[in-house]
């Protein structure tokens, strides 16, 4: 993995794209006055409520409620992870990405490695699929391939080649054809020998071609012809290759997986095209890893339900226990995961064989929920007969809950929890929260509405306009003094202003990307698409109005607190004393002040 990209430059290079020419030329905008206009890419329709703003460097559906920045739009569109999208433009833009200092970072290859790693690849591709056609080895592979009930077309449909036997084949062949052998070994397509000359890394082996989720050919896996170790050979890593963030079958599943609305996630090579010969089109395999986050963020991109399907065995329960504790983090707004255990000794591709399409399609509608397998596999430790086990769950519980993001699933699971443990929900939600890993995480919007009502909607209004006219910052002045008001919506009002402060320039787009990680995203997002019944002239006029109304609201809320505290016999210090003629004095002047618009 990379290091982190800096805040600065995603502000740079939203500065210098512009989010009409990167939805325009995916989906063709029209103009319609200020901003541009097309059907949704997002859902169904006939007529256009998908809006891109260039002031605003925004998209929006009115329909589906879709909305983002251009690195959303590309993450969403086009399935990229946030890197991805940031290259993606930065590309555009002629940027380099800089990295800040992370986990070990892979020095990123100029642009002509990648191209002339990219082209070995191909060219290593077209060569084994010849040789499984006219190789004079080839027979063998053919007929271990046919022996394993493989058609022809779905070999073909696969790109499935063959790597002859012999150390220098493909060394050799590429060579022919002018690939370096340093391009070879960077695409993991040989290995050089102590002795300095150069060997084939895979021989004797059936070929599967592994594309990315864009359909790039990026390295390859090899099974042996028959028994021998290892059963599996795959590309290293390579500038183009990542195994935990690669799903062999993605791309050709793609369409498949909108279809459905589901993705089936196995263990194997074999299992994939089995099933996708048996016409079962939406499985994906992970490559001999576990299931990652990356894995997980990239698959609910397309589709809001993963099943996992693994052995019976305890290897393979313990990539689906490892597999449930990576999706729970992902499992927001609507996502579902599900796991299905087949018997001993059977993988998909086994089963399907035997059993048939039906069959196995039978066997995924008894996946287990994962809130499901997840309590029952806990529940399996404990006795649940005694008071200490049940005390025993909730512990074991409580790292897991913590780490469902906040929302109905989280509720209902703590519920779950409640009823096995026979806790009270509310004591058990108190003793959740208390959890170190837990505390005071999210709780932003689940706070009471402070006693004075007023000031939320004040904020919340306040804080719209400024996310959908940033440029209304400049008049914002020093947020500190709102601070002292209770209200949700003040936090985050005071955050942004300051963010404007420093940066006057920002767009609403280039906001939601500095929110991106941060508990208030999708407040932000649900702001940024509110509609104000005002004219565009006003904006500015109703911002400073609510601006005014807040200060008179903390204004008169610190005197009501000094004076309260001299009515009750508090006495007033000096400080508080100072304090109290400065308010007034501030009170006054805010009463000269007094927009006529705002009585
Ligand atoms: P399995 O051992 O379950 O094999 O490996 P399989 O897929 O059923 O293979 P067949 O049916 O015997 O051909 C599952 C996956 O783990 C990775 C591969 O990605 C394989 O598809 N693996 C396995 C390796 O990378 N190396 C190995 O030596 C074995
Ligand atoms: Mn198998």
């Amino acid at each position: 993995m990379t290091g982190r990209i800096p805040e600065k430059f995603v502000d740079e290079l939203l500065a210098r794209i512009d989010i009409v020419d990167i939805i325009d030329s995916r989906v063709p905008l029209r103009r319609a006055g200020r901003d541009y206009k097309a059907c949704c890419p997002f859902h169904e329709e006939k007529t256009p409520s998908f809006t891109v703003s260039q002031e605003k460097q925004f998209y929006h559906c009115f329909g589906c409620g879709a909305h983002g920045s251009a690195i959303g739009f590309l993450m969403e569109y086009e399935h990229m992870t946030f890197p991805e999208a940031v290259d993606e433009l930065a590309g555009r833009a002629g940027l380099a990405v800089p990295r800040e200092a992370g986990p070990a970072p892979d020095a990123a290859p100029p642009p002509d490695d990648l191209a002339a790693i990219a082209d070995a690849l191909t060219r290593a591709d077209r060569y084994y699929r010849r040789q499984l056609r006219e190789h004079s080895q080839a027979p063998q592979a053919v007929a271990y391939l046919k022996g394993r009930g493989l058609s022809g077309e779905i070999a073909a449909e696969f790109g499935l080649g063959f790597a002859p036997e012999g150390w220098d084949n493909l060394v050799r062949a590429l060579g022919a054809d002018g690939v370096g052998q340093t391009t070879l070994v960077a695409a993991g397509l040989a290995a050089k020998k102590e002795s300095g000359s150069y060997y084939d890394r895979f021989r004797g082996r059936v070929m599967f071609p592994i594309h990315d989720y864009r359909g790039r050919l990026v390295g390859f896996g090899g099974r042996v012809i028959g028994q021998g170790e290892p059963k599996y050979l795959n590309s290293p890593e390579t500038p183009l290759f990542h195994k935990g963030r690669e799903l062999y079958g993605l791309y050709r599943a793609r369409d498949a997986l909108r279809r459905e609305n589901r993705a089936l996630v196995v263990e194997g090579y074999m299992d994939v095209v089995a099933l996708a010969q048996f016409g079962f089109d939406y499985a994906v395999a992970t490559l001999g890893t576990a299931t990652t986050r990356d894995h997980l963020d990239r698959l609910f991109r397309y589709t809001p339900e993963v099943v996992f399907c693994f052995d019976g065995d305890r290897a393979g329960r313990d990539a689906a226990w490892r597999a449930a504790g990576n999706a729970l983090p992902v499992l927001h707004e609507g996502r579902q995961a599900s796991f299905l255990f087949l018997p001993e000794g059977e993988d998909p591709d086994t089963l399907i064989r035997k059993e048939g399409l039906e069959a196995f399609a039978a066997r995924l509608r008894t996946a287990q929920p994962l809130p499901d397998y997840l309590f029952q596999t806990l529940a399996a430790d404990v006795d649940l007969g005694r008071l200490d086990g049940r005390a025993r769950l909730v512990e074991l519980a409580r790292p897991l809950l913590s780490n469902v993001p906040p929302g109905a699933l989280r509720e209902l699971m703590i519920a779950r929890l409640a009823e096995i443990s026979l806790l009270e929900p509310q004591k058990l939600s108190k003793l959740l929260d208390r959890s170190p890993t837990g505390a005071g995480r999210n709780t932003a919007f689940s706070r009471k509405p402070a006693p004075d009502a007023g000031v939320p909607s004040l904020a919340q209004t306040a804080l719209a306009l400024l996310i959908q006219h940033p440029q209304l910052g400049r008049h914002a002045g020093d947020p500190q003094p709102f601070l002292v008001l209770d209200g949700e919506g003040i936090p985050l009002l005071v955050e942004l202003m300051g963010l404007l402060n420093a940066q006057p320039n920002l767009t609403t787009g280039a906001i939601l990307e500095h929110f991106r990680d941060s508990k208030y995203i999708h407040h932000i997002g649900r702001l940024a698409v509110r509609q104000h019944p005002m004219h565009q002239q006003d904006v500015e006029a109703e911002f400073l109005g609510l601006l005014y109304r807040l200060h008179c609201k903390a204004n008169g809320q610190q005197i009501e607190r000094l004076s309260a505290k001299e009515r009750t016999g508090g006495r007033l210090d000096a400080d508080e004393k100072a304090e109290l003629v400065r308010l007034l004095s501030e009170k006054q002047e805010l009463e000269r002040e007094k927009p006529t618009r705002w009585p």
